[in-house]
């Protein structure tokens, strides 16, 4: 009795585990479409993407080099991966789970789009379908856009967002929207979510210390938080919003992996002095051995003399 109830239990736990492996993904989530075509631009930013932030963990696909997790992370070409539908893999990508981080405050949906791309290029027998125009559920039939600038007096990035309908131009009002500033790694976000005000305008604090390229630019991208009901527009501008930062020289101040030329005279000199004294040991050790060698011979030949006589 005890027996088949302890099998029981290991069945009912080892189908937990099958269950587990298995990740759905909401119905309505499965369908999404990426608005733009794949391309081989698109391709190669989603491979600067992937080899960024996805090839520590998937390895270079095609190689199954991926990393030893539970469960594993698997190859992006094959069909572990590719028989995703792309709905499914902007949304896995998207959400993560378990040891797959979630990438999307990391980046934005144009960003998972060419990743997709790009994973799909290993996919010989993949057709790619997209959605033409940016639907919106909120504003049937309009295309949606967005532009960001800069307010240099008060230190603010002004987003405005609208809608172009045949009937014309309307701004998008009452929509979450936030903002990212490009980093090499990933994306790190400004201030909080906003809500478009009636003018379809929201207002962005710019972080006290934001750092920027030696120009003082950045780039800084837009979308809107609730993209079911609005749509995927993004917008990425540059904008001279940054300190002007430039490339710190490794070599330039006295430092461990430096030039000798860097190093200062008393150093250089204690160097040598140190080197000098411990060869100084060795050669007297040697010579000392030297002499015990020379002690002994003499020993023996005098020894053997006395024997002779
Ligand atoms: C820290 C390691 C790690 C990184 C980084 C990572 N992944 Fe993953 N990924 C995993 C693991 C582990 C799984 C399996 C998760 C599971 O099944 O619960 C996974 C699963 C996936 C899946 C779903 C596979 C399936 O079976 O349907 C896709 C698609 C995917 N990753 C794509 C990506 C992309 C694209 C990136 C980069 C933007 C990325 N991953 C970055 C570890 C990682």
């Amino acid at each position: 009795m005890r027996k088949i109830l302890a099998i029981l239990i290991i069945l009912q736990l080892l189908s937990v585990n099958m269950k587990a492996q298995e990740w759905v993904v909401p119905d309505d989530r499965k369908g999404r479409l990426s608005t733009f075509p794949f391309d081989d631009n698109t391709r190669s930013s989603g491979q600067k993407i992937y080899n960024l932030n996805c090839m520590s963990c998937h390895g270079t696909p095609g190689k199954s080099n991926y990393l030893n997790l539970v469960p594993p992370p698997g190859d992006p070409a094959t069909d572990k991966i590719q028989h995703n539908s792309d709905g499914e893999m902007f949304y896995k990508v998207q959400s993560g789970r378990g040891q797959m981080p979630s990438f999307r405050s990391v980046l934005t949906s144009d960003e998972l789009w060419q990743v997709v791309s790009y994973i799909r290029s290993f996919n010989k027998s993949y057709k790619q379908q997209f959605r033409a125009v940016i639907s919106s559920s909120a504003y049937p039939g309009a295309t949606i856009n967005m532009t960001l600038a800069l307010n240099e007096p008060d230190s603010t990035f002004i987003l405005t967002a609208w809608a172009d309908r045949e009937t014309g131009r309307v701004p998008v009002t009452d929509a979450g929207v936030r903002i990212f500033i490009h980093r090499t790694f990933g994306h790190q976000a400004v201030d909080e979510e906003k809500i478009t005000d009636k003018t379809g305008k929201a207002v962005f604090k710019i972080p006290l210390k934001l750092n920027g390229d030696s120009l003082g630019n950045v780039t800084v991208s837009a979308r809107f938080v609730d993209e079911d009901t609005f749509g995927t527009a993004s917008k990425d501008t540059v904008l001279a919003a940054g300190i002007r930062t430039y490339p710190v020289s490794l070599v330039k101040e006295r430092a461990m992996w430096n030039k000798a030329s860097k190093a200062p005279l008393w150093i250089m000199l204690s160097y040598i002095l140190g080197v000098l004294i411990a060869w100084s040991f060795i050669i007297i050790v040697l010579l000392k051995i030297r002499d015990i060698y020379i002690t002994g011979k003499y020993i023996e030949s005098a020894e053997s003399e006395k024997q002779n006589n």
